[in-house]
């Protein structure tokens, strides 16, 4: 008979897990047959000692065989989805969704709310007033068969097992290992049901995978699980040392987006959307080459046909379509606060820590510390400065978006969170290498 034990003593002594055993230790978790003080062994064993391919393969499929999958074949053309493993100001669905949409790439996607520091695009598209993420599976379909893109909230149980591992995973330090990460993102990714699959990894001090090298190997190992699944997958690293374009929290992050959209972006943000819409365009196949997406998705950018692929799916998503020129129809704070540059000479910004920018936010009441917590639409951090920025005494480093919510606490957080250098240093290039 299979015991835990066993496979706990054979992982501390880096030995391989057969197919059979991943299975059972994954089955028998979701049932409740094995207890969380075992699973939380044999979890920190995998971090210290690792898993080789095939046992990450394995439990991938054991974690996606745990719930339901998505079945999009009712979806004409080629369904693309695109996935982020996390970051602060990450709102990029919004932007590359809707441009790569305009294409008619099919875009149906199924979304996660924030956690922690990081946000989430179902929280970032609610603070459109009206928008609903929960609409039933047959107008799912029909709104991506129609127009090319719907953005939702998971309706099915989706890969239960990577709920409960993640839960245990956050409260047992064993989040940032590689084979626990990769399987955790791409089983979900697989059950979503999508014909190709194209990775944002984020690299850097505001994310899991803190260098380059880490998330390489993460991202070759997600790249090597979608191609054994004959689900083709590109991943690209980017940074993630500074927050992701200018504005952190939800109803700036999706005027930012829109922005983006009207060719108007930030200038890392735009950078990093025409490059993973470029990838998608060439990976399903409507761009022959990278050269070429990139002109279409620029196009798009400047012409509105993005702009007016996402004013589309806030119509048919019941939200107010009109917030989309009129940003004064977002949700506003009652108080709006500029931090200044304090400093008596000239100086440079040399680091931006993103984690920090986050919990600000945070902080706010931008994002949630648990599930449970409700957030606020309306606050969050406006960065007028950015690394490698040239900065003069009583200039706005950031402005402050707030409700009243510990806000002195967030503005230390955020001061803080900047570095100043009497050099210049560099702004490091957004996209870091793109592994297929
Ligand atoms: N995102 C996930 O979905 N899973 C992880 O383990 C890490 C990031």
């Amino acid at each position: 008979m299979m015991r835990m034990i066993d496979l706990i003593e054979k992982k501390k002594k880096r030995e391989n897990l057969t197919k059979e055993e991943i299975d059972f230790l994954v089955h028998n978790y979701v049932n409740k047959t094995i207890p969380d003080y075992q699973m939380s062994a044999f979890l920190m064993a995998v971090y210290f000692n690792g898993m080789n391919h095939d046992e990450i393969f394995d439990l991938t499929n054991a974690m996606l065989n745990s719930g339901e999958t998505i079945d999009l074949s009712s979806i004409e053309g080629v369904k693309v989805d695109k996935h982020s493993t996390g970051g602060v100001g990450d709102k990029t669905s919004l932007v590359v969704g809707p441009l790569a949409a305009s294409f008619g790439v099919k875009i149906a996607k199924m979304s996660g709310r924030g956690l922690g520091h990081t946000g989430g695009t179902l929280d970032k598209l609610e603070s459109i007033p009206g928008f609903q993420i929960e609409i039933s599976t047959e107008d799912f379909f029909k709104q991506v068969n129609e127009i090319g893109i719907a953005i939702i909230g998971q309706s099915k149980e989706v890969v239960p097992a990577d709920k409960l591992l993640y839960a245990l995973r956050d409260v047992t330090g064993t989040v940032d290992s590689i084979p626990l990460i990769a399987s955790s993102i791409m089983s979900k990714k697989l059950a979503s049901g999508t014909d190709y699959i194209v990775l944002d990894v984020k690299v850097g001090s505001g994310a899991f995978m803190k260098n380059v090298d880490e998330a390489t190997i993460l991202a070759k190992t997600m790249v090597e699980l979608g191609k054994k699944a004959n689900r083709p997958t590109i991943a690209t690293l980017t940074n993630m040392e500074q927050p992701l374009g200018c504005a952190v929290g939800n109803a700036l992050e999706v005027i930012e987006a829109i922005d983006t959209l009207k060719g108007k972006g930030p200038k890392d943000f735009t950078e990093l959307c025409i490059d993973l819409t470029t990838e998608i365009l060439v990976i399903a196949g409507v761009a022959q080459n990278e050269e070429e997406g990139k002109e279409m998705v620029v196009s798009a950018m400047h012409d509105g046909r993005g702009l007016n692929k996402l004013k589309e799916m806030v119509k048919w998503q019941h939200g107010d379509e009109s917030a989309i020129d009129d940003y004064s129809l977002l949700p506003t704070a009652q108080e709006v606060i500029d931090l200044v540059f304090e400093g008596n000479e000239t100086a440079f910004i040399s680091h931006i820590d993103a984690l920090q920018i986050g919990e600000a936010a945070m902080l706010l009441g931008a994002g949630r510390a648990t599930k449970e917590e409700k957030i606020d639409p309306a606050v969050g951090i406006y960065l007028h400065k950015k690394v490698g920025d040239m900065l003069h005494p009583q200039d706005v480093l950031a402005t402050i978006y707030t409700n009243g919510q510990k806000t002195e606490e967030a503005i230390q957080m955020v001061l803080d969170a900047y570095e100043m250098s009497s050099e210049k240093e560099d702004c490091p290039n957004i996209i870091i290498q793109t592994i297929k």
